[in-house]
């Protein structure tokens, strides 16, 4: 038996969650947000499962160009555009998109020469105050942008939420109201949603919207699962039972002897851990599935391997599947318990990890 770790990929699922992204959003197109790795799912993988999008959003040139070879012609662009002179020869040659923000990448443009010129996004920022031109630029910039010949015709405008996930926040409304003041006048289609976006915020939807986790079957909102947003998830991340133990009552498991029997007890060893991204972080009392009933992490997550509670299933045995979070038990609960967010848990996925298609 090799090491049993495993990360499903259910394509159908994926699928299905860019249907439910339309669904929600009938009258705009959908640029699918695949960067990182396709948030831990495999980046070709999910750009050829997902070709009735739109187009791509990637975080680098280095993605945009796996997309170019694995025979993605989609419009592909990069979130956070280029960032040195070296990169435009390959985005002017395989037609790539580009986010600009900041003056500095302006003056890059205007310095380089390119074979043909590139298609722009201008990212103003509304609120989010990370990345984008403040929104009393947004014209000048926009009209210096229009009158160089290095930037193709269609301009288009964008901007980012940074509260979405919390369908009570005013700030929502506040961000799209400065965003539309910012670009009053200005011809171009607009992008503001992202997932919670998508789900939660109709009048963010404009004619272009950009989920990503979503897509992934997760919920993008503080306390929700996907269930509940009509979402299926896509990665189930799995390994085995590789020993079952009785420890005696008072007897510490793992290092550090952090966790403690507190009576004679059988306790699981699952061949997963850290090195495989299984959140370290995670407090005692996490759940994982095994034969479809609850058990609990106890002690530390070691590197390859972590301990359960098998009080509750004690009719398991040796070899049995135990899901870690996926189509059975909630990434977002798990995330929660490690102190963290779903996104964050499925990037995580370490390369050793093998990834299986279903669907
Ligand atoms: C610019 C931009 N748009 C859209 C998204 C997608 O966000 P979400 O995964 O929350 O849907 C991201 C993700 O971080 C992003 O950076």
């Amino acid at each position: 038996m090799t090491r049993p770790v495993r990360a499903a990929i259910d394509l159908k699922a994926l699928r299905a969650n860019l249907q439910r992204a339309r669904a929600a959003a009938p009258l705009s197109r959908v640029l699918a947000v695949i960067k990182a790795n396709g948030y831990g799912h495999g980046l070709a993988r999910v750009a050829e499962a997902l070709h009735d999008a739109d187009a791509f959003g990637v975080a680098s040139v280095e993605e945009a160009l796996v997309l170019r070879e694995a025979g993605i012609a989609h419009p592909i662009v990069m979130l956070e555009g280029f960032f040195e002179a070296g990169e435009l020869a390959e985005i002017s040659r395989h037609r790539l998109s580009v986010v600009i923000h900041h003056e500095h990448q302006l003056q890059i443009l205007e310095k380089t020469d390119i074979a043909r010129p590139i298609s722009v996004w201008i990212k103003i920022d509304s609120g989010m105050h990370r990345i984008g031109f403040p929104p009393e630029q947004a014209a000048a910039i926009y009209q210096r942008l229009r009158g160089s010949n290095k930037i193709a015709a269609r301009i288009r405008l964008m901007t980012h939420l940074a509260s979405a996930d919390d369908r009570g926040d005013g700030y929502t409304g506040r961000q799209l109201t400065d965003f539309r003041a910012a670009i009053d006048g200005l011809d171009g289609e607009r992008s503001v949603a992202n997932s919670a976006g998508v789900l939660a915020w109709p009048q963010t939807h404009l004619e272009w919207v950009r989920p990503g986790l979503m897509l992934f079957g997760v919920s993008p909102f503080l306390d929700g699962v996907a269930q509940q947003e009509g979402l299926t998830p896509v990665m189930t991340l799995s390994s085995r039972l590789i020993a079952i133990n009785r420890f005696r009552r008072g007897e510490a498991i793992g290092y550090g002897g952090s966790w403690v029997c507190p009576e004679d007890m059988p306790v699981g060893v699952v061949a997963i851990g850290y090195g495989d991204g299984y959140p370290r972080s995670v407090a005692a009392g996490a759940p994982v599935l095994v034969r479809g009933q609850r058990a609990t992490v106890v002690g530390r997550v070691s590197m390859d391997m972590l301990c359960i509670d098998l009080r509750g299933a004690p009719q398991v045995q040796i070899g049995d599947e135990v899901e870690l979070w996926g189509r059975n038990l909630p990434v977002e609960e798990v995330a929660r318990l490690a102190g963290t967010i779903p996104y964050e848990l499925l990037c995580g996925i370490t390369q050793r990890v093998p990834i299986v298609e279903q669907g």
